[in-house]
């Protein structure tokens, strides 16, 4: 238990905005009004800590932000608090605001930074997972995945109106730079034929015997899911050609989703998790726990130190490559 009360906590959001974020801080935001506690909200992610770039926040001034996509407090990737200066500021800015604990929404750079922090500064603070990528070992859910996972299959099911209707071939890329949820996740959600994940090798070659197998079979459109950290070791349009060299038959398209996928209005599912993340995060603040992150498992709302959130490893089910394969016969 801690030896300090805790009367005021900052909050802020760092890393690649993802739907939900705006939830999480309302959520926090009011907890802590809930228990008497005073929040300051954190412009820029680490950056504003360093630079002071604060707000007070009360109940009322996060009204109408759980529908928001982005983040209202704003994120950055921050250099200079990859520093002991850059972090040694940050904490003498959070003192001078007499502010008591942190709590951190972002992904496993930001929790890095957190437990750095930490440990320089015996400074208490808190993770809150949310990146689109749901890349994060100790939840099954990151906030934003759901909504991005959502957004991704409506425009692959709009992409496939246009496949079918003339025997096309589209490779659709979606986000996903090391992690393969999103791909995998709308490749089996959007019927695709064929999902180029980060986690699996997947020779050039094999590709092409699948697409080639596929259209002995009859198929008459093909829709293949890439994430960007595929490892083909070909970008989207690369792989295009080369698949246009061998079969100048083919009638193939490129789409690229970006960042699209990222923003928007967060879906039912990511602001109630960002609600009950956000209650879970303050109270066990206030218990005098730090260097945890908040998750979820089996919708049961727990706790996992953040170092291991951040060294756990991918927890993709690999279950779901061989129902990706069943689905596509
Ligand atoms: O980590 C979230 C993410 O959206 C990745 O999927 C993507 O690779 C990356 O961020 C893009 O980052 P930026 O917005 O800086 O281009």
């Amino acid at each position: 238990m801690s030896e300090k009360k805790i009367k005021k906590i900052a909050v802020l959001t760092s890393g690649g905005d993802a739907p939900g974020m705006n939830a999480a801080i309302r959520a926090v935001v009011r907890t802590c009004a809930y228990h008497n506690v005073a929040v300051l909200g954190v412009y820029r992610g680490y950056q504003g800590m360093i630079e002071e770039d604060f707000i007070e926040l009360n109940a009322r001034s996060v009204r109408d932000t759980i529908n928001k996509g982005g983040t209202f407090l704003k994120s950055a990737r921050s250099k200079d608090f990859r520093t002991k200066e850059g972090r040694q500021k940050a904490y003498e800015n959070l003192k001078k605001h007499n502010v008591d604990a942190l709590v951190v929404i972002g992904g496993d750079g930001s929790f890095t930074g957190a437990l750095l922090f930490n440990e320089e500064h015996n400074f208490p603070v808190m993770g809150i997972p949310g990146t689109i990528d749901n890349d994060i070992y100790g939840t099954s859910h990151t906030l934003g995945y759901d909504t991005a996972l959502n957004t991704a299959v409506e425009a692959i099911d709009k992409i496939r109106d246009t496949a079918s209707s003339h025997n096309r071939m589209f490779f659709i890329e979606v986000m996903g730079r090391d992690a393969g949820f999103i791909a995998l996740n709308t490749g089996i959600g959007g019927g695709a034929e064929r999902i180029l994940i980060p986690e699996e090798d997947t020779p050039i070659e094999e590709l092409l015997q699948d697409i080639e197998e596929g259209h002995a079979k009859g198929k008459t459109s093909n829709i293949i899911v890439v994430a960007e950290g595929d490892k083909t070791g070909k970008n989207i349009f690369e792989l295009k050609e080369y698949v246009e060299k061998k079969h100048p038959e083919y009638d193939i398209r490129v789409a690229i989703l970006g960042h699209m996928q990222r923003g928007g209005a967060p879906s039912c599912y990511d602001r109630v998790l960002a609600s009950r993340m956000g209650v879970k995060a303050v109270e066990t603040l206030l218990e005098g726990k730090s260097n945890y992150m908040v998750g979820i498992n089996n919708d049961v709302i727990d706790l996992t130190p953040l170092e291991k959130a951040i060294k756990g490893g991918s927890k993709l089910d690999m279950e779901l490559v061989r129902v990706a394969e069943i689905m596509s016969i």
